[in-house]
């Protein structure tokens, strides 16, 4: 019996025999996409919404040519969002390092499974060892390890499930076994996913406590007493804290050092969501701004985000591994018992593993901690040049003074009135968009619009910047008097 060759051929042949036709397939895909992202400049930054409706992917019936999945693949670059192009200001979306490309590439090659280690012999150590060092960049102790999972709402929820099984001493996670519901605290400006976690595992969203935050975005230390106290006394049971070095929408950094002291003092686990922020420990002149992050029990960083992996890459760091390990370790029996590097499938929500850590590692390597250093103050730089473009128009106002790179801002011009702002804000959006392609997004924060931008590209320059406000100007020029 023999398979037809154009069914062997969509498989690299172990014997070699189509390694012409392969190089072949793999230089056109190559050039392809070198031709779309390396002009990634002059591609739209959002490109149109195209509704293609159901049946326009069809499953085919029968094999495709090179020349059609050509064509797919074009189809897909084409509408897809496009955030190579410095104007794509608007999200934590990069452009990511060419090495993680790259390791994405061969991740799928090598298509090992970081669920135990007989699948994964060498990526399950590197796994382990890249971790480590993560761990102790943040100043955790010689004690800590993590493990990396597919994005930031899973990381936060691997620390969260931890948190709930170690201080309601419930290794087996069963909440139901509990006279009293138990609570969670986070800043009115913590990531939804700290909301979905409620739901998850099983506390219920109502009893994820938002503490108030103050006028510069940060929680509340005296509303965050208030409400401990608050939810002991009606017969809660407080289990964790989860303060955020890097908010979403304005990237605010609640006060790490205040907030592990009352964790200590009311025997809390501190969670910080470094989802965004972490980055930071890379540069030597900006790390402070993580101070109080080593008391963490656990900490959530992406490198997806500022350090510019390819999606998704992401991990959780936890104080105490082997504890972590005993809150949370479900054997396998169909995998071989280790015990120095334990199965990671045994001790992480995911079952079978995506390598994502090859991809982070060869960019580590291209980057070095120096070239991170490099991009990470480069772009607070840029944000010095934004923040002062806008402190030179009265008519654009801060929501916040920003602490990372991510700057939210509105105009409020006074001859429009206040119950029209909203509606001139989406509107200056659409004309940036429109006339110039710059992509800013417009979250509502406050009760209010706002324009959002986060500078992470590196191709950015000081003549984006002073162009997108001269635009700014123009719009506001052109646009008040008719308003
Ligand atoms: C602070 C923060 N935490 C958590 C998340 C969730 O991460 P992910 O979207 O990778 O699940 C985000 C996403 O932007 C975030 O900004």
């Amino acid at each position: 019996m023999q398979l037809k060759e154009n069914i062997l051929n969509q498989f690299i042949n172990p014997q070699g025999s189509n390694k012409d036709l392969v190089d072949l397939k793999l230089q056109n895909v190559t050039n392809q996409l070198l031709n779309f992202f390396s002009d990634a400049g002059n591609k739209p930054t959002n490109p149109k919404f195209k509704n293609f409706g159901t049946q326009h992917f069809k499953i085919p019936s029968n094999p495709k040519s090179d020349e059609q999945i050509s064509s797919s693949l074009q189809e897909l670059f084409d509408s897809s969002m496009n955030p190579s192009n410095p104007k794509y200001i608007g999200h934590m979306d990069t452009i990511p390092t060419l090495w993680s490309i790259i390791g994405d590439y061969v991740a799928s090659a090598m298509n090992n499974n970081l669920l135990s280690l007989e699948m994964s012999p060498v990526l399950t150590q590197l796994e382990y060892s890249i971790t480590e060092q993560f761990a102790s960049l943040f100043g955790l102790p010689n004690s800590s390890g993590g493990l990396m999972l597919g994005g930031g709402t899973l990381s936060n929820l691997q620390a969260l499930i931890i948190a709930r099984n170690d201080k309601l001493n419930i290794s087996n996670g069963n909440i139901a076994s509990l006279n009293n519901e138990p609570v969670i605290f986070t800043s009115e400006h913590s990531h939804s996913s700290v909301q979905k976690i409620g739901m998850i595992i099983g506390i219920g969203t109502e009893n994820v406590i938002k503490i108030k935050a103050d006028k510069n975005s940060k929680m509340d230390i005296q509303d965050l007493e208030r409400q401990i106290t608050e939810q002991k006394k009606i017969g809660k049971i407080p289990f964790a804290i989860v303060a955020t070095a890097g908010t979403t929408v304005s990237g605010n950094i609640d006060p790490l050092k205040k907030i592990a002291k009352v964790a200590k003092q009311n025997k809390l686990w501190l969670h910080v969501d470094a989802i965004y922020g972490g980055a930071v420990i890379f540069s030597e002149k900006h790390k402070h701004l993580m101070n109080g992050i080593e008391h963490a029990n656990s900490i959530a960083f992406n490198p997806q985000k500022w350090l510019y992996v390819a999606k998704t890459c992401s991990m959780v760091l936890f104080r105490d591994f082997k504890s972590m390990i005993q809150n949370f370790r479900i054997t396998a029996p169909y995998m071989k018992e280790q015990n120095e590097y334990i199965n990671l499938g045994e001790i992480n929500i995911h079952g079978t593993k995506y390598a994502e850590i090859v991809k982070l590692w060869l960019s580590l390597l291209g980057l070095g901690k120096s070239g991170i250093r490099e991009l990470i103050d480069f772009s607070f730089e840029i944000t010095e040049t934004f923040i002062t473009e806008i402190s030179k128009r009265e008519y654009l106002k801060l929501t916040s003074r920003p602490e990372l790179n991510i700057i939210c801002f509105r105009a409020e011009p006074n001859q429009i009135q206040n119950s029209m702002l909203d509606k001139w804000n989406e509107k200056l959006q659409n004309y940036l968009l429109a006339k110039t392609d710059f992509f800013l997004s417009l979250p509502r924060y406050k009760g209010k619009l706002w324009l959002r931008t986060v500078l992470l590209n590196p191709f950015l320059t000081k003549g984006h910047i002073e162009s997108l406000f001269s635009e700014i100007d123009e719009f506001n020029e052109k646009y008040h008097k008719t308003a």
